[in-house]
């Protein structure tokens, strides 16, 4: 990765990850990714924001050299997740009288996960700053996104805010600004689902203390910087906004396609209903892709066959990870086929815990759907009609 430069004296030093396909050995990266850090030089200090993923740390220790480096004072670590922190004691190595600038929270686990010595640490609080000489660090502590150990740093003459992965995206660029806005406000809206939305209470907060602050800039620690900060923060407070869509979300799996006679039954009555439906079927779904439903969607129904008297395991992991990202869903549906019995509703009932959601009357059909099945299916879909209707996401005469 090159070195690229925000403004005078402040420049983005880390390393672009194109192939990356699985984070966390987990969420997919259809755009690859980006382990952003930055140096910010002042007259007195020069600085270091955030490192790189260890298997990156080359990228920047090439791009310092790029810079002319020869001294840093402080390492400013926003967040200890490796990926961002995992370059650390290599930094200290090569720069053994640098200290790193932290929370206490974050300085732990740093010590925790990278057994970085205790004198290498200069603890902050929440809004203390340090001058660098003609540049002054703000550093606002942000639990939760998406570790209890988050925090931004304000760079206030550059008017510039460091906002580690909060509003970052999953997407690999070889340009430093949002260039291709659609994509680059995809990337922001999946990175938000799958790795922030069970923080939505914190998010909302921290977003408010941003919109306080004079930013003209946004660099976040994944994707591209934001060079006006409006727009992903508009977008960010449609996300965190409680109100739902008129949209349903199905889940399924069908073995011998009893189920998946069910679900496009399904799709088309909602549809004749004027709701929007979005159907993903788990053998071949991309669950980024269902994790950015989630935020909108007022409705999951989930349809599976039974296997071995519970849900399809598919549906099973699907369903727990919903459960986990704690959307705004208000209501659920489960259909689906089984062969001879099983304890399907009570399974999936228990596995949606987190989530305060109305279950609506479940419609499981044994072996095919036949003409009653498919009216219960129809009645279903009535019944998710009212109850958008009831929260005000449908007009009454509608
Ligand atoms: Fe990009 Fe939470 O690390």
């Amino acid at each position: 990765m090159a070195v690229r430069t925000l403004k005078d004296g402040v420049y983005a030093v880390g390393a672009i990850d194109w192939h990356r396909r699985l984070f966390d050995e987990l969420i997919p990266l259809p755009h690859g990714t980006s382990y952003n850090a930055y140096l910010i030089k002042g007259s007195e200090k020069t600085v270091l924001i955030d490192t790189v993923d260890p298997a990156r740390t080359h990228e920047l220790l090439a791009n310092l050299q790029k810079l002319g480096v020869d001294r840093i004072d402080y390492i400013v670590s926003n967040h200890a997740e490796q990926d961002h922190s995992g370059s650390i004691p290599r930094i200290i190595e090569l720069h053994p009288d640098a200290k790193i600038l932290t929370n206490q929270k974050c300085k732990d686990m740093l010590i925790d996960h990278l057994c970085i010595a205790e004198d290498k640490f200069i603890t902050v609080k929440d809004r203390e700053t340090i001058s660098i000489g003609g540049r002054t660090l703000e550093f606002l502590l942000a639990p939760w996104v998406h570790w209890p150990e988050t925090m931004f740093t304000y760079s206030r003459e550059d008017k510039i805010l460091f906002s580690c992965d909060f509003l970052g995206s999953h997407y690999a660029s070889s340009s430093l600004f949002v260039d291709d806005e659609a994509r680059v406000y995809e990337g922001a809206k999946r990175y938000y689902a799958e790795i922030m939305m069970p923080f939505s209470t914190s998010i909302k907060k921290h977003l408010e203390t941003i919109k306080a602050l004079d930013v003209e800039m946004i660099a976040p620690s994944h994707g591209p910087v934001y060079p006006r900060p409006e727009t992903i923060l508009d977008e960010c407070s449609k996300w965190i906004s409680d109100k739902g869509k008129n949209e349903v979300i199905i889940v399924f799996v069908s073995m011998h396609g009893s189920t998946e006679k069910m679900v496009n039954h399904l799709i088309d009555a909602l549809i004749d209903r004027g709701i929007t439906v979005r159907p993903f079927n788990l053998t071949g779904t991309d669950l980024g892709e269902l994790a950015v439903s989630l935020i909108d969607a007022a409705t999951i129904v989930i349809a599976t066959p039974t296997v071995l008297v519970g849900a399809h395991p598919e549906v099973a992991y699907a369903v727990s990870l919903v459960n986990a990202l704690r959307p705004k869903l208000k209501f659920a549906g489960i259909i689906g086929s089984y062969g001879w019995g099983g304890k399907v509703v009570e399974q999936i009932t228990g596995m949606i815990s987190n989530l305060k959601l109305e279950v609506l009357d479940p419609v499981l059909v044994k072996g095919h759907p036949k003409d009653g099945d498919i009216a219960a299916l129809d009645r279903l879909a009535d019944e998710i009609l009212k109850r958008h209707k009831s929260i005000g996401l449908i007009k009454e005469d509608q």
